[in-house]
């Protein structure tokens, strides 16, 4: 009986030592597990005080009660002081929280505002039921002159600043109205197109030119398509890239040899009714280029111009972009300047 005395408080002394010297929660619940779980040091003390007489359980069963209140008491308290002291440090840790400190930030990449541009014009002109079409950078003297009415001789040829390659009749296509040509050889009208894409000319750079640019072509070619079909189309997709319900278009006379009647195709400043510095003061932007498309065209790429009519036009994308964004050098687009691309 002695023994089982000694033991009990042995084992009271070892776990008040567990549970003060515990200086985490997940240590004092070891301490719990260890002497008062189901298999802990307690437990088989219970089971062994069923083997003494009544006489030494009037004893000793009080004694193993008080061991075990006693270890659940301290248990306790230990358990309140280890949480009340993870909330200080938490303040201490929240006090000194200096929010302005840097962060490592990384960076992100953004869309190049020619391809959110792209991707606007694709959606207007596909809401409308146009295709967006490719065509090659790389062409030959015929897709980009001769089937666009611009024989060998012709002075329009000189307009166009060209990049030539060694071999004969190769070049770097300086429009994108080659696309017409080129979807014209291989459909039949009704035909809707709307292509995109990179242009190529061997001249000097400056704030508005530079030797590689992004123009556009629309073609539609159906029956009886006229001058007022190609002027409707143009207003609508304008007031919806500048976002100006009210925005007007005005017509020239311009001369390309692809079309007749060429048009120069201008909107209404999109920032002012009176002139502002986008306009130069005349209330008016040039935009675009177009007219119907010329019978001779038509006709090298195999459609009847007795039977169809078209429309053409085409425009550069860094003007556009330029004027909706306020930008004032065209370079900058291939710039590589990260200040510039990431505020799109
Ligand atoms: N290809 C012309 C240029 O590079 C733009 C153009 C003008 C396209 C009139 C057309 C058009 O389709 O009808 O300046």
């Amino acid at each position: 009986m002695k023994t089982f005395e000694k033991q009990i408080r042995i084992i009271q002394e070892e776990c008040n030592q567990a549970i003060r010297k515990a200086q985490s929660e997940e240590a004092l619940e070891q301490v719990r597990i260890t002497f008062l779980g189901r298999n802990g040091k307690i437990a088989p003390l219970m089971v062994k005080l069923k083997t003494f007489s009544t006489e030494e359980k009037r004893i000793l069963g009080p004694l193993l009660n008080e061991l075990k209140t006693t270890t659940h008491a301290a248990y306790e308290k230990r358990k309140a002081e280890l949480a009340q002291e993870i909330t200080k440090q938490d303040d201490r840790r929240q006090q000194y929280f200096d929010v302005t400190a840097y962060r490592y930030q990384p960076l992100h990449g953004s869309l190049h505002v020619y391809t959110h541009l792209i991707e606007q014009l694709s959606t207007i002109f596909t809401s409308m039921g146009y295709e967006i079409v490719d065509g090659p950078e790389l062409e030959t003297e015929y897709y980009n002159f001769t089937a666009l009415n611009i024989p060998a001789d012709h002075p329009a040829r000189d307009l166009h600043d060209t990049f030539w390659f060694h071999e004969p009749g190769m070049l770097l296509r300086t429009h994108t109205s080659t696309v017409q040509a080129h979807v014209m050889e291989t459909r039949q009208p009704p035909i809707a197109v709307f292509a995109p894409g990179r242009c190529y000319r061997n001249e000097a750079t400056d704030a508005s030119h530079d030797f590689m640019f992004i123009q556009a072509e629309g073609l539609l070619i159906d029956k009886n398509v006229s001058v007022s079909h190609l002027l409707a189309t143009a207003r609508a997709f304008l007031q919806t890239i500048f976002e100006k319900e009210d925005l007007e278009i005005r017509v020239r006379p311009g001369y390309f040899p692809f079309v007749e009647p060429g048009l120069e195709i201008d909107a209404s400043c999109p920032f002012c009714t009176s002139g502002c510095s986008v306009c130069k003061k005349t209330g008016w932007i040039e935009l675009l280029g177009g007219g119907l498309v010329h019978p001779n065209v038509l006709h090298y790429s195999g459609i009847d111009p007795e039977k169809y009519s078209g429309f053409a036009f085409g425009f550069g994308l860094e003007r556009i972009a330029m004027i909706k964004h306020g930008i004032n050098d065209i370079r900058l687009f291939r710039s590589n300047k990260i200040q510039f691309l990431d505020q799109f």
